[in-house]
C-alpha cells in the first residue's frame, strides 16, 4: 500500500461550502477504489494524506495536480506500509481552525498552519491526531 501526504493552497473562488462538495464526491470515489485518508483545510491551505493501491494512489495524484481548486502542490512525503493509518476513512475531514492550530502547536511549537513546512513526521502526527477527534 502506498501513502502520499500533500500541501496545498486552495484557489480564490474556493469557500468551505465547495470544499465540502469535494469531499462528498472524494469519498465516493475513494470507496469503490479503497482508497483511505484524511484532510485538513484551514480556509487557505489543503494537508491531505491518500492510502491505497500504488496504481490508484498515482493516479489519484495525477488527478490532484491537474485539478484547478488548487494550486501550488507540494510532497510532504510518500512510503509503504503494510498498514492503514486511517483504515476508517474513506477521506476524513477536519476544517476547526482552533483545533488544527492546538495540535499544530503542541507537535512543533508553531501556532500557524503552513502544511508545506512541516515535515513528513509531522505531517503524519497532525493528521493522524486529528482523525482521533473526528
Ligand atoms: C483538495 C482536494 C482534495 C481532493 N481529494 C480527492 C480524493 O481524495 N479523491 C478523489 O477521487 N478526488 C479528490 N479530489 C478531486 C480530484 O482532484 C478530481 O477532481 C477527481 O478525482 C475527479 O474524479 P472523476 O473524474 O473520476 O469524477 C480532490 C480535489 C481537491 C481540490
Amino acid at each position: 500500500m502506498k501513502r502520499l501526504i500533500y500541501s496545498s493552497c486552495s484557489s480564490e473562488n474556493i469557500d468551505f461550502k465547495i470544499v465540502g462538495e469535494i469531499l462528498t464526491h472524494a469519498v465516493k470515489k475513494n470507496k469503490e477504489k479503497s482508497i483511505t485518508g484524511m484532510m485538513v483545510y484551514d480556509g487557505k491551505y489543503f494537508l491531505q494524506c491518500i492510502e491505497g493501491d500504488e496504481a490508484l494512489i498515482d493516479d489519484l495524484w495525477k488527478k490532484l495536480t491537474e485539478d484547478t481548486r488548487h494550486h501550488s502542490l507540494y510532497i510532504n512525503g510518500t512510503e509503504f506500509d503494510d498498514k492503514r493509518l486511517f483504515p476508517d476513512w474513506n477521506m476524513g475531514y477536519m476544517n476547526n481552525r482552533q483545533e488544527i492550530q492546538k495540535i499544530i502547536n503542541s507537535i512543533t511549537g508553531n501556532k500557524i498552519f503552513s502544511p508545506e513546512t512541516l515535515n513528513y513526521t509531522h505531517a503524519k502526527l497532525l493528521l493522524l491526531q486529528l482523525s482521533f477527534i473526528l
